[in-house]
């Protein structure tokens, strides 16, 4: 075996400090999580589903929109997640997005639209589209949720110390605080 440089040494050795701090959180993580009796990360998005929306959960299934989408644990991390997803759109929102994905979306879309890879989904007959939204829209986030419109309840310090310190006082006027909003039913955003 050929001698290492102290250099060379040394990388290795800070090299193997880390992996090894890397195991030993990884350990204690577990553990703790094992031990405790509390989730570590609290839910954030639920669900209570009428026949219509279970039935539409099944579409959503067979139609294969959990290659592309989460939904209550089904599906993968690529694309984006849907729960919560009821506390921001209506059904009504969301039928007219799987039919005309182009003219519903704000932007360009990536997948939706024709001759893309979910075009497919504006094929699908009008009564599993409309049960597939009213489970979407069944799914609803908490106030605070990354999916939810409405901040978390309360005021928090930091937050209003930030705001003071960085947000200039003309944006008073040209913005609105969404903390002073009411939260409101989810509307369907404005056509562009
Ligand atoms: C090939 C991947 C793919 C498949 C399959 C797919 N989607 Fe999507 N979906 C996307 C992407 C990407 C977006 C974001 C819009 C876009 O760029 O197309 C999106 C957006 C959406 C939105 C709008 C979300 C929001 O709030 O803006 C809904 C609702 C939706 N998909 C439902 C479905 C349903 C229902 C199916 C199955 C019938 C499905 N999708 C299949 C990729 C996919």
């Amino acid at each position: 075996m050929s001698k290492l440089k102290t250099g060379e040494r040394l990388l290795f050795g800070i090299f193997g400090v880390f992996i090894l701090l890397a195991i030993i959180s990884y350990v204690i993580l577990e553990v703790v999580r094992m031990k405790s009796t509390k989730p570590m990360y609290t839910a954030t998005s639920h669900f209570d589903f009428t026949p219509e929306g279970l039935k539409g959960s099944e579409w959503f299934r067979q139609a294969n929109c959990t290659a592309c989408h989460r939904a209550l644990r089904n599906g993968t991390n690529m694309g984006l997640n849907l729960d919560g997803i009821g506390s921001r759109r209506t059904p009504e929102w969301i039928v007219d997005f799987l039919n005309h994905p182009e003219s519903a979306y704000p932007v360009r879309t990536v997948d939706h639209g024709p001759g893309k890879e979910a075009a497919y989904v504006a094929e699908i007959p009008q009564e599993k589209l409309a049960a597939i939204a009213v489970f979407l829209s069944e799914l609803r986030a908490d106030r605070g949720a990354a999916t939810a419109e409405a901040p978390p309840e309360g005021r928090s310090e930091f937050i209003d110390n930030m705001v003071k310190m960085w947000a200039p006082a003309e944006w008073n006027d040209k913005y609105q605080d969404v903390r002073t909003k009411q939260p409101e039913s989810p509307k369907s955003p404005v056509k562009p």
